[in-house]
């Protein structure tokens, strides 16, 4: 049996990077797997959210799933905060999970930086929620980008101990699948750092919102360097941007980073930009005008997730009865 779990906080503008290393393979997903994509509200207030925005990008990263692909009928699409199982299986999993375990996060230690005994509780017990969305569905493969790795060894861990603690095989250990290209989207204008919803400046990001002027002004902005486009993608090496923009262009394409170099091999990015505007606008604009259609009928988006939220709570509500009866809890099912 294999079922696979994921989802994405709805905090701002979903950007290039979500698409790559997330959406565009959880809608491939859909036709060998049955599959629940959740938006985590829950995870989101672990930083501030103003309440109706909130509600908004809410809906917004519902639309962005759906519009990549996600197909509401045939996989689970809802938001965390409508499934009680979530927050419950959290706190058995607050109290499984090591504070040790916890303080080697590296997101939480990025995240928080020097003003750590400022940071809300739940950012630091994030994980913990993060593994019990997983695992109340026993979930067992999670198609995530390359930085959500140690959280899912995280959860790996939380299973195992929870197995052993209380001597049953209630937990599958998931697999991470993280995708060749696309796994890894930097910043347009730093090549060490990933694209992110957080960065302050918008030109080191492309959203999923982003019209056609828009993707060719960041994308003729980005960093580059004066070298020339190899012949193999190894030969990238050292040059984070040049590799990202490559990286970014087989993604999109779904081909090979090598391919792309052997495609404008000897060429510079003063020609290559034009090239990779094209694939990333072609790609993009269906997707942006879908995402549109959507939020257009925002009581569409909240019947979707509600009737997500019942179908996601159907097989998680028994997976929860038997984990409280295993540790211990009187009730319906012990
Ligand atoms: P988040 O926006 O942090 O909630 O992430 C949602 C999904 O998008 C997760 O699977 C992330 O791993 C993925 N993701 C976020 N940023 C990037 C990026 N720059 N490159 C690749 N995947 C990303
Ligand atoms: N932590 C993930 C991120 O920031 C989002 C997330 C929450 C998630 N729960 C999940 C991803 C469960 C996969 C499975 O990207």
């Amino acid at each position: 049996m294999s079922r696979v779990f994921s989802g994405a906080q709805p905090s701002g503008n979903m950007h290039l990077g979500n698409y790559l290393g997330a959406f565009k393979n959880w809608a491939k997903l859909q036709d060998s797997h049955e599959c629940l994509y959740c938006v985590v509200d829950m995870h989101a207030i672990t930083v501030w959210q103003n309440p109706a925005d909130l509600r908004d990008q809410t809906r917004e990263a519902a639309a962005a799933y759906m519009a990549a692909g996600v197909d509401p009928d045939r996989s689970i699409l809802f938001n965390q905060s409508q499934v009680p199982a979530h927050a419950e299986l959290a706190w058995i999993f607050n109290c499984v999970a090591r504070i040790g375990w916890l303080n080697r996060m590296t997101q939480f230690k990025d995240k928080v930086g020097k003003n750590r005994e400022k940071a809300s509780v739940g950012l630091w017990v994030y994980p913990n929620l993060m593994a019990a969305d997983i695992l109340a569905y026993r979930a067992t493969h999670v198609p995530v980008g390359e930085d959500q790795k140690q959280h899912l060894e995280l959860t790996r861990d939380i299973a195992q101990k929870f197995n052993t603690d209380f001597e049953t095989d209630m937990f599958p250990l998931v697999e991470p699948i993280i995708q060749s290209e696309g796994a890894r989207v930097m910043s347009l204008r730093d090549g060490s750092k990933k694209m992110s919803k957080s960065e302050p400046s918008d030109m080191s990001r492309i959203n999923m919102g982003d019209d056609a002027d828009t993707i060719a002004l960041k994308i003729k902005k980005a960093k580059t360097d004066a070298e020339l486009i190899p012949e193999r993608a190894d030969d990238l090496d050292g040059r984070p941007e040049a590799r990202n923009l490559i990286g970014l262009y087989a993604a999109l394409a779904d081909i090979s980073r090598d391919d792309v170099c052997a495609r404008f091999a000897g060429q510079g990015f003063g020609a290559f930009k034009p090239a990779l505007t094209e694939v990333a606008v072609d790609k993009l604009a269906p997707i942006t005008t879908e995402m549109r259609r959507l939020m257009a009928d925002k009581a569409e988006i909240d019947r979707v997730l509600a009737r997500g939220a019942e179908r996601a709570n159907a097989i998680a509500a028994p997976i929860l009865g038997e984990v409280k009866s295993a540790v211990g809890f009187i009730g319906a099912s012990s």
